[in-house]
């Protein structure tokens, strides 16, 4: 995989220009990494496009591999090839380093019964247990022994049941969709994460040969059937990977924090109401074409863009936690004041510490909650990336601060972002990868 950061540790940039142009935008990373867990159930050649070239993908590739399935990649084409999957011990080095490589659990129970693997890592953006993965791959019949380090699942066969979740975990979700997919009879799971990344995963088995149902009423009650299939009825399938709504945000935050008049080109613009409501209320004209997937966004040449007063994330289609860290930098330097609630991860304001350093007049008042009186101005300064969506909420900062802005330790921005830089370049932005 080649990725556009090359193998740079940095990125440099000189704040103060507005962005103008087009940008596409990337496949989605959290869309991609469960698809391709997904394919080890499917005996057969999968075709998956407009897959990101990213880190966590790279991970995830590495991962299959270890199972025995053979990769090859063709640009952001990648063929997947799991007819032999022989390894349900997943390398201690490639888990630990993500999160969503427990989504392999049910994958891999489903396919070989058996499946051993380390605790999964990830950003540290506060606690991130995994009880609701257990509880789903258990309640189809998964025997599970745990210790300090590793988790050891077990099945001679899995069995449909109802499973509801008391909390709509995303990662849980498709574990479980993951599982019950070849499991004996029909499993109903109540109260499943509504995220478009949980429906792009059953649209692709369901492609592929299982029988996944999401009826009308699913966004209110989160319900999903699956009757269980043969893992000999599943078959290969080409299927595109959606745009990532996350990066497409990012690009959007950046633009009201900078300043601009952009356009984003293969936008997932029905997965963006929410994040476009909150730009339009902040004062920016935002203008979308669904059956063109572009999104156009515009702020006054004069003016900032203006604080609202509160906003809380929440699960999908409310505020995406994903884009609280963008959406903070931005709010650094817009008028009036905004208190952010962060209602879904116990902390994930690492990068406030780094903004206060450019200048933000930020409080955190609590785990959950930071309150952010915006300044006229942020300067440019060496900061570092914590994770994945604060190391990019510093890019957004350095773009709209004056002076010279290093953001280091940009492995974790390269983990969710195939060319950041490349990406904001093309819209006039002064930025560099550096050694
Ligand atoms: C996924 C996304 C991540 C996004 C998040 C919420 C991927 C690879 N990552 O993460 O970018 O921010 O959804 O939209 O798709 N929880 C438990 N027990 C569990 C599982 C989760 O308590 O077993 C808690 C978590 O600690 C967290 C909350 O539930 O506080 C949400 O987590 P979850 O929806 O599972 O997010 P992820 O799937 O990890």
């Amino acid at each position: 995989m080649a990725y556009g950061s090359g193998g740079s540790s940095a990125i440099c940039m000189e704040g103060g220009n507005r962005l103008t142009g087009t940008v596409q935008i990337q496949g989605s990373k959290n869309a991609a990494l469960p698809i391709l867990a997904a394919s080890v159930l499917i005996p057969d050649e999968c075709v998956l496009k407009n897959v990101p070239c990213i880190t966590d993908i790279d991970c995830m590739g590495n991962l299959l591999k270890s199972t025995g399935a053979v990769l090859d990649w063709q640009e952001h084409t990648l063929l997947i090839d799991a007819e032999n999957i022989r390894e349900y011990r997943l390398p201690a080095r490639y888990v630990s380093a993500m999160r969503s490589s427990v989504v392999l659990m049910g994958a891999l129970l489903g396919r070989v019964g058996e499946v051993l693997v380390d605790y999964p890592g990830g950003c540290v953006i506060g606690k991130r247990p995994i009880d609701l993965h257990l509880f789903g791959l258990e309640k189809l019949g998964a025997q599970i022994w745990t210790d300090k380090n590793r988790i050891h699942a077990y099945a001679d066969e899995l069995k449909g049941t109802t499973i509801s979740f008391p909390f709509p975990s995303v990662g849980a979700t498709q574990n479980t969709i993951l599982a019950a997919v070849t499991a004996r009879g029909t499993t109903v799971i109540q109260n499943a994460a509504r995220e478009p990344e949980v429906t792009t995963l059953c649209d692709f088995l369901n492609k592929a040969g299982a029988r996944i149902e999401i009826g009308y009423d699913f966004i209110a009650t989160g319900k999903i059937v699956i009757h269980g299939v043969e893992v000999s009825a599943l078959h290969g399938v080409t299927y595109e990977i959606i745009p990532d709504r996350i990066v497409a945000g990012t690009y959007l935050f950046a633009a009201l924090g900078a300043g601009g008049s952009i356009t984003l080109e293969n936008a997932p613009v029905g997965q963006l109401r929410s994040v476009c409501a909150l730009a339009r209320r902040m004062g920016a004209v935002v203008e979308s074409d669904e059956g063109q997937n572009q999104i156009a966004v515009r702020t006054d040449k004069y003016g900032r863009m203006k604080n609202v007063a509160f906003v809380e994330t929440g699960v999908y289609p409310e505020f995406p936690t994903d884009l609280q860290s963008p959406l903070l930098a931005c709010a650094c330097v817009s008028e009036g004041e905004l208190t952010i609630e962060e209602r879904i991860f116990s902390s994930r304001f690492k990068v406030v510490e780094e903004l206060v350093r450019m200048g933000a007049d930020i409080e955190v008042l609590n785990n959950k909650r930071v309150h952010v009186r915006g300044v006229e101005r942020l300067l440019g300064r060496s900061v570092i990336a914590k994770e994945l969506r604060g190391g990019a909420a510093l890019v957004i900062a350095g773009l709209a601060a004056e002076g010279i802005t290093t953001v280091t330790d940009i492995g974790f921005i390269k983990r969710g972002y195939q060319d950041i830089v490349g990406d904001l370049k093309g819209l006039g932005a002064r930025i560099s990868y550096v050694d």
